[in-house]
């Protein structure tokens, strides 16, 4: 039998091993955000007998209707991660103003969305938390909202926890993607996967395909080729899957490899897109990529966007290299 190596084992070793971003308040940080990652699991897997399914008559800032869920593990990430005294600050797809340290200040900020696809969790199925984590700017600039915008590329970790059949916490600190399994029994994540890859060649997509009319040259051309499948322009069949948690989504994609699309289309190009750069877009990205994979907007990579606003929408391609540079070229030849 092989070594068991916990999450707290593996952080240790990146101190030792030239992880240039791995420190011991980096190493806290993330222990805080495998703690938080446990205790919503727990209020999941309880379900109806707790009480906490359901929606509240809140919105979000972003005008959506929040989950009692979304709202619960909000507060259980904003309680652990302000505990753990790393971060100087905190923001959330659930909060329309960042949250600054009410206590020891540390070195980090985190985004995160505390629930991503709260649609789901009615219907019992597999939902997540995500979150990106950069290192803070000097005290006396974090009032300012603009001091927290920081490309993709400058985030030190980022990763996101599943809820699925098992929970599992994926991460990445720069050096490939590592995925870890909860074990209910102790509580502890064990690593399961040392270093996902995704395939750079694929017959899988996912996009919601009930956006179709609203949807650009570039995208409606690039579906129509796949949906011809073995007698079409890419020879082959295509499945497709939409579960509309984009963690489970980009689960799928780092363990078999696949494409996902969530596009800026006609209904939502006021916004820019449906996705969230800070919560979402960024920290995916990332580990798509150090996964071998590629992550676009269709004009530029993701992480290399330079952000305007804390909640920010951003157009998504991300996956197998083969398929998003398919779509970047078209995405080119229209001109855009
Ligand atoms: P959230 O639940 O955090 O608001 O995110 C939902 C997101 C994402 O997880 C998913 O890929 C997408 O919304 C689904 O959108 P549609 O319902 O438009 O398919
Ligand atoms: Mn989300
Ligand atoms: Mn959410």
């Amino acid at each position: 039998m092989t070594d068991t190596v916990t999450l707290s084992a593996f952080l240790t070793q990146q101190l030792f091993i030239s992880s240039p971003s791995a420190d011991i308040e980096l190493i806290r940080l993330l222990e805080a955000v495998a703690r938080s990652c446990v205790r919503i699991s727990a209020g999941l897997r309880q379900g109806a007998l707790a009480g906490i399914l359901g929606s509240l008559e809140t919105e979000n800032v972003q005008g959506e209707t929040q989950k009692k869920l979304d709202v619960i593990a909000n507060q259980i990430m904003l309680d652990e991660l302000d505990q753990s005294g790393t971060v100087a600050g905190m923001a959330s797809e659930e909060m329309e103003d960042p949250v600054l340290a009410s206590g020891r200040s540390g070195p980090y900020l985190i985004f995160f969305d505390p629930l991503d696809g709260s649609s789901n969790i009615d219907v019992n199925v597999s939902v997540g938390t995500i979150f990106s984590i950069v290192r803070a700017p000097q005290a006396a600039e974090l009032a300012e909202t603009r001091s927290w915008l920081q490309p993709g590329r400058m985030q030190v970790a980022a990763g996101y926890a599943i809820y699925g059949p098992s929970t599992q916490l994926v991460l990445t600190l720069g050096h490939g993607v590592q995925a870890f399994t909860l074990d209910v029994l102790t509580g502890c994540f064990v690593l399961t996967a040392p270093r996902l890859q995704i395939p750079p060649t694929t017959s899988e997509f996912a996009i919601n395909v009930s956006n179709q009319r609203f949807w650009d040259e570039s995208v409606h051309s690039y579906i129509q080729d796949l949906l011809q499948g073995s007698s079409g322009p890419r020879g082959k069949h295509y499945n497709m899957r939409w579960v509309a948690s984009m963690v489970a989504d980009v689960h799928r994609i780092l363990t078999r490899g696949g494409v996902f699309l969530y596009p800026v289309d006609a209904r939502i190009k006021e916004q820019g897109g449906k996705l969230r750069l800070m919560y979402e877009a960024n920290p995916m990205s990332w580990l798509v990529e150090q996964a071998g994979g590629r992550a676009s907007t269709g004009q530029s990579a993701i992480l290399d966007v330079v952000p305007q606003g804390l909640h920010q929408r951003v157009p998504v391609i991300l996956g197998s290299c083969e398929e998003v540079e398919n779509l970047i070229q078209r995405y080119c030849s229209d001109g855009f």
